[in-house]
This record gives C-alpha cells, sequence and structure tokens, in this order.
C-alpha cells in the first residue's frame, strides 16, 4: 500500500470520526412542508411544528433540508386556512410550489408534514409528483392533532408505488413545537429504526 493511498484512507477517516456520517447515511434528504403563524393549539408561532423536526432529523443524520413552499402561501388565520385546505383536497388541486429540488442523488428521504384533514397538503403531492422516487426509501413523519399519520401513509404508497414507504413518525405538533423530551426520544428510536 502506497503512502498515498494510506495518507487518503486516513483523512476519509478522520471525516466520517469527526462528522459522525458515514456516506451512506449522507445520501438522505428532508423534504417537509410546514406552516408557521396562526395555530389551533399552539397559538401563534414563528416555526412550524413539523419544521421543528424537519430541522432536528437534519441535524442528527446529517441529511440536507428542502422546504417545499408553496407559491400562494396559505392564510396566517387558522380557519381560513382549513377551508383553503379543504377545498384543494375536495378538488385534488396540484398548487404551484416556488422551488425545487432534484431527489436523484438521495437514497433515503424523510417526508414531513401536517396532516391537513386526514391527508397530506396538496403542494407536497406537487412535488412528489414531479419526481421519479422508484427505488428510493421514504420514512414519512407527521405532526397532527389526534389523526396520527392519518390516510398519509396509504395515500402515499398509491402516489409512490415504486418507493419503499418506511414506517411512520406520528408526532403531536404542539410536543413537536416543544420539543419535549419524549418527542425527542421517539425520534431518536424512528431514525435508529431506519438505520440512522
Ligand atoms: C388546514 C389544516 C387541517 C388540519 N387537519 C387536521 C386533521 O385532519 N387531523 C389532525 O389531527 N390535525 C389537523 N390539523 C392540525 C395540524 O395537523 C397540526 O396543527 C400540525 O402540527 C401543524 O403542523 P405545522 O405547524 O408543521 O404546519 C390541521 C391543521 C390545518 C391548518
Amino acid at each position: 500500500m502506497t503512502i498515498k493511498l494510506l495518507a487518503s484512507i486516513l483523512i476519509a477517516l478522520i471525516a466520517i470520526s469527526t462528522t459522525g456520517i458515514s456516506e451512506a447515511q449522507a445520501k438522505a434528504l428532508v423534504v417537509v412542508f410546514s406552516r408557521a403563524d396562526e395555530n389551533y393549539s399552539v397559538g401563534n408561532i414563528t416555526e412550524g411544528n413539523t419544521m421543528k423536526l424537519a430541522k432536528l432529523i437534519a441535524e442528527k443524520t446529517g441529511a440536507d433540508l428542502f422546504e417545499v413552499k408553496p407559491y400562494n402561501k396559505y392564510p396566517a388565520d387558522y380557519k381560513k386556512c382549513t377551508e383553503v385546505a379543504q377545498e384543494e383536497l375536495r378538488v385534488n388541486a396540484r398548487p404551484p410550489i416556488l422551488e425545487d429540488k432534484n431527489p436523484e442523488e438521495y437514497d433515503t428521504i424523510f417526508l414531513g408534514y401536517p396532516i391537513w384533514w386526514g391527508d397530506l397538503p396538496m403542494c407536497l403531492y406537487t412535488y412528489l409528483e414531479r419526481h421519479d422516487f422508484n427505488g428510493k426509501k421514504i420514512y414519512p413523519f407527521a405532526t397532527h392533532e389526534g389523526s396520527g399519520m392519518g390516510r398519509t401513509e396509504s395515500t402515499l404508497r398509491l402516489a409512490l408505488p415504486g418507493a419503499e414507504i418506511g414506517r411512520g413518525l406520528a408526532t403531536r405538533g404542539s410536543d413537536a413545537q416543544k420539543l419535549t423530551p419524549r418527542t425527542v426520544s421517539a425520534l431518536e428510536s424512528w431514525l435508529k429504526a431506519a438505520g440512522f
């Protein structure tokens, strides 16, 4: 073995030990939609409940983070937002989104969203239908106020038939907002079960 080869192995080992992230784990992407503003159970918030979890997942796994932002921001008023979302669900809308991120280079996608009327917010379908998720592992995480994962694990299987949909993580919105110790520990166990 040449000195040059030994040196490059050493550098790679140092990189892994200092970041704590292996190359396989770095190939993960957190895709999240989350809404700040007025929320039924936690009042007016500057950062959405699901976003709190998304950032923690990115921090703990070294994953990149992409936020899905609808072109037309949802109303800050909670009741108005529920009305807009209900209508979008009724007409099976695909609201336009502002930016995009190709998931091509990632093996694992952590997909985060609030439960809206038992389903995913429709702007997430806009994003999901734009890309090829065949052969990718998708780990959904949702925040809610009683519905758990709602219908989303089955709607995701229908929307992404070629992807492997892993076990979902359902967290109460208020617990996610506060990042309670129980919430963090449940998230850590879920990540561990997913191999992270
Ligand atoms: C439009 C809308 C619809 C909702 N529908 C449900 C629902 O069907 N079931 C439920 O448990 N919570 C529902 N909620 C509550 C949210 O899922 C919960 O507050 C979530 O934590 C919000 O996450 P966010 O701050 O990341 O957007 C709804 C909230 C909104 C705004």
